[in-house]
């Protein structure tokens, strides 16, 4: 248990937060206010943005699309250049704060920003950003992670740079309450699975980070099973507060990390415009059960301490079909049907692709390889 860890984005938790931002943001800076395809006009948080940003010196830039596009990002940088914008507000989801985190790095680079997402370029220096979040699900408002998507070449690809970790977010629940149902389950599974990704590896006997992504896990099912009662403050409120605490840092610090699920799933959603949750909902159970044997030690113990099962021989694989129980509880669906007819031409593209990019030993063994993914998406696509 080896680390380095700082969370620097302070966070603004609550009703009636989005005023905080008068004064979190500087008169002097001129700002880029960056959102997606309009729901903020419709729940008011628009609004309440553009008076809070009252007297200050602002631009805004709308049409950041869900699984946001490299295409469109580089017009706002065009615009952070021209307009010598100095502070990005990103107001949405993870798609806007993530093209917010592509936008601040390349607005300080003078090459193409993709050269980012393909590693010939490492940002260490980045334009300020403020999140206000309206859609809790991948902790983006207080991560330094970013998932673009090249349209030209059909790529969803990932960066992490410390300069891009938000300075602030604004986490105001009641933002939640236009969320189409939906969304609201996506959120559930998304931050689900990215506690699993830091948390179902090897038993290392981390207490703390082992306690609190237990604590977390518990949580998301008990505000899955009560997803009918879910228009209440306190419900919205530890929704959000999971999905943040779910994607910071903290549960992932000193121990053993596997994110092969959702690199499966990126190609899912890069191919076949499968939603971020989605995607991982239907590689996860498979995947499990491919690298049982690796991951064996820990599904028991998230048998017994999150899911309150009895020890048996085959308490892992129940464990695996409780995940995959919940899931399909929210109406999430563990089987690919997007890809239409030929599962083997779906199956051969996603292990190309893949390969492509160099992914051929994911997990945190390196024992994903082309073979096993194969294996996973015989059983994961219909
Ligand atoms: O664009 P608008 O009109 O705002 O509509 C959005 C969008 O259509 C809508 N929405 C957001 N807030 C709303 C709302 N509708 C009504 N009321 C509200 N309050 O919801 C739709 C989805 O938004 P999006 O931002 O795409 O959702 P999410 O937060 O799930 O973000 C998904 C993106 O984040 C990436 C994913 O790959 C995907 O591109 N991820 C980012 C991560 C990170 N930065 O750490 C980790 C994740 O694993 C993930 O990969
Ligand atoms: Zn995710």
């Amino acid at each position: 248990m080896n680390f380095t860890y700082q969370n620097a984005t302070q966070i603004f938790f609550g009703q009636g937060q989005i005023s905080k931002i008068s004064d979190a943001i500087g008169t002097d800076a001129k700002v880029l206010f960056l959102y997606g395809g309009g729901s903020i006009k419709k729940n008011g948080v628009y609004d309440q943005t553009v008076q809070a940003l009252e007297g200050h010196n602002w631009v805004e830039f709308s049409g950041v699309e869900p699984n946001p596009t490299k295409e469109t990002l580089d017009k706002a940088i065009a615009v952070c250049k021209q307009e010598n914008i100095d502070f990005i507000l990103a107001v949405g989801g993870g798609s806007v704060i993530d093209g917010a985190k592509y936008v601040a790095a390349g607005a300080l680079y003078d090459g193409d920003a993709w050269d980012i997402l393909i590693g010939k370029y490492t940002p260490e220096k980045a334009l300020p950003i403020g999140a206000i979040l309206t859609i809790p699900a991948t902790g983006s408002e207080s991560n330094g992670n970013s998932v673009i998507t090249n349209v030209g070449t059909q790529q969803k690809m990932a960066f992490a740079a410390q300069c891009v970790l938000p300075i602030f977010a604004i986490m105001d629940p009641d933002v939640m309450k236009t969320l189409p149902e939906k969304q609201l389950a996506n959120g559930i599974v998304d931050a689900f699975v990215h506690v699993c990704e830091q948390y179902i590896t090897k038993n290392a006997g981390a207490m703390v980070q082992d306690g609190f992504s237990e604590a977390l896990l518990r949580s998301l099912i008990s505000l899955g099973n009560d997803f009918n009662d879910r228009d209440n403050d306190l419900w919205r409120a530890n929704l959000m507060w999971a999905a943040n605490q779910a994607l910071n840092g903290l549960i992932g610090s000193g121990v053993e990390q596997d994110w092969s699920t959702h690199m499966i799933g990126h190609e899912l959603t890069a191919l076949w415009h499968v939603d971020h949750a989605r995607s991982l909902a239907i590689v996860q159970p498979s995947l499990l059960r491919n690298q049982i044997d690796h991951k064996r030690g820990k599904l028991e113990q998230m048998g017994r301490n999150v899911f309150g099962l009895e020890q048996s021989d085959d308490l892992a694989e129940r464990t695996i079909d409780a995940i995959e129980a919940f899931y399909n509880s929210l109406n999430v669906a563990t089987q690919l049907t997007e890809h239409g007819d030929d599962k083997q031409g779906a199956i051969d593209a996603v292990v190309s692709r893949l390969e492509g990019l160099n992914f051929v030993s994911l997990s945190e063994n390196g024992t994903v390889t082309p073979v096993e993914v194969r294996q996973i998406l015989t059983n994961a696509v219909a």
